[in-house]
């Protein structure tokens, strides 16, 4: 088996992880060449590494050798050190309410190190630490113009796609099948072609094994809050879920300043671990034998002032709307939904001057923000430690599995080569 050592020097990847197109036979050979010159650029190469395969829905993850073609045309090549598992991948891997689509190399919330790039790409280079995002900033189209949206015409999210953008096939294969890809990151691989505008250059000084829950909960949580709902001083909130990206609005609102944040979970072990966000009350709708949305009105006067839904359950999304303050209150949707979901309320919500939003990544552009969150850990306004409940190796990552469905971990980190 040909193993991926770790990385020797900064900018140099080692030779005994590739394998030219074509050139399996030659493997032996590479392998002397290889400890003589010790290192060589694996630019241009196929490499050959450790990636957690799901084959079907629901399944645990395999380990398996993967080969991992060289980027294409603007296109990066990642060394992943470190991800995490947020529930978007474990949704899409059960499949549920999802459409199936196997087998396939989950995964994107992750930090790592350019090994190539694939041409046309210029704001990048081998070396660079970087976070490979589930959604994309191509920089040319209306949405990346618009200072408001971040819904990127070429590179917005696509949960059915398994292929990259430029011609459709996947960089992974295992003897020649392919191997699809999820959300253009597929982190749960030491190695992944992720297309350069779902990269986000950040600083190298940044720790990968905190920053790395930054490329989807913690942004996503915290921009909802920030960006979308944007609460004024003073101001109460509710958060539906208290997962890592619940939380993570959750800290939104602390930052905002906001006065009162309800946390609002089925799980009650949530409620403890909330506290350290600034969850000051907590609303289990499993013990009240009325709606959600009417005890909320009752401890808030009439509605909170902004809501934000981090389940993914749609009947979690219309008691988030409902229970807004008619005149101002602002609900904002993040959590995702199953495939037929139908969100259902009575339009007299919407005319007594409530807003309904919904927001993916926290309306944050990846490229242009999120060097910038970086910074704000970097800076000590943001705390991820606490976030990070788990770790554990990559060999053991259907254990990360585990522990989000029993809702024991906000974030598990992975790291890989171990
Ligand atoms: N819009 C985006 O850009 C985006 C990005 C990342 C994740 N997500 C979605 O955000 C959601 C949260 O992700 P996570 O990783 O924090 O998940 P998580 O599983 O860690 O947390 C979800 C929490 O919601 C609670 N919950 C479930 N149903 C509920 C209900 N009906 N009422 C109250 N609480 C309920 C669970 O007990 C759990 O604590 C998921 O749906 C995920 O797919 C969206
Ligand atoms: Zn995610
Ligand atoms: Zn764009």
């Amino acid at each position: 088996m040909v193993m991926v050592p770790p990385l020797h020097y900064k900018y140099t990847f080692s030779a005994f992880s590739l394998l030219s197109h074509n050139q399996t036979q030659t493997k032996t050979k590479e392998r002397s060449i290889s400890s003589s010159l010790f290192i060589m650029s694996t630019t241009g190469q196929v490499i050959r590494c450790k990636a957690a395969v799901a084959w079907e829905a629901g399944k645990p993850l395999v380990m398996e050798e993967v080969e991992v073609a060289p980027p294409q045309k603007h296109e990066v090549r990642i060394k992943i050190l470190f991800t995490s598992l947020c529930h978007t991948d474990v949704y899409f891997w059960e499949a549920k309410g999802q459409t199936p689509l196997f087998p396939r190399i989950f995964g994107h919330e992750a930090g790592g190190v350019v090994e190539s790039v694939g041409e046309g790409v210029s704001d990048l280079q081998p070396g660079d630490h970087v976070l490979p995002i589930f959604t994309g900033e191509c920089g040319d189209c209306r949405h990346c113009h618009s200072e408001e949206s971040n819904m990127c015409d070429l590179l917005r999210i696509n949960t059915e796609r398994g292929g990259m953008i430029h011609d459709g096939e996947s960089r992974f294969s295992i003897n020649g099948k392919p191997i699809h890809h999820f959300l253009g990151t597929s982190t749960f691989s030491e190695y992944t072609v992720v297309h350069s505008g779902q990269v986000a250059k950040i600083n190298p000084e940044a720790p990968l094994d905190k920053v790395c829950i930054v490329s989807c909960g913690l942004s996503t949580g915290m921009g909802a809050t920030l960006n979308v709902a944007k609460p004024k001083k003073g101001q109460s909130v509710a958060v539906f879920g208290l997962g890592a990206v619940g939380l993570a609005a959750a800290e939104g609102a602390r930052m905002a300043g906001a006065g009162r944040i309800i946390g609002v979970d089925l799980n009650p072990k949530r409620f403890e671990e909330a506290k350290k966000f600034g969850v000051t009350e907590f609303v289990n709708p499993r013990e009240h034998d009325k709606p959600v949305q009417q005890v909320i009105a009752e401890m808030t006067d009439g509605g909170v002032d902004r809501s934000v839904e981090c389940t993914g359950s749609v009947q979690a999304m219309i008691q988030a709307f409902e229970c807004v303050h008619d005149g101002w209150g602002v609900a904002v949707l993040v959590g995702v939904p199953s495939k037929d979901d139908a969100f259902k309320t009575h339009p007299m919500n919407l005319l007594n001057e409530r807003t309904l939003k919904g927001t993916f990544f926290g309306n944050y552009k990846p490229k242009t923000d999120i060097p910038g969150v970086v910074e704000k850990y970097m800076n000590k306004e943001l705390e991820l430690e606490k976030f990070i409940t788990h770790t554990v190796p990559f060999s053991e990552i259907n254990k990360a599995f585990d522990y989000m469905l029993k809702g024991e971990s906000i974030r598990c980190i992975i790291t890989m080569g171990a």
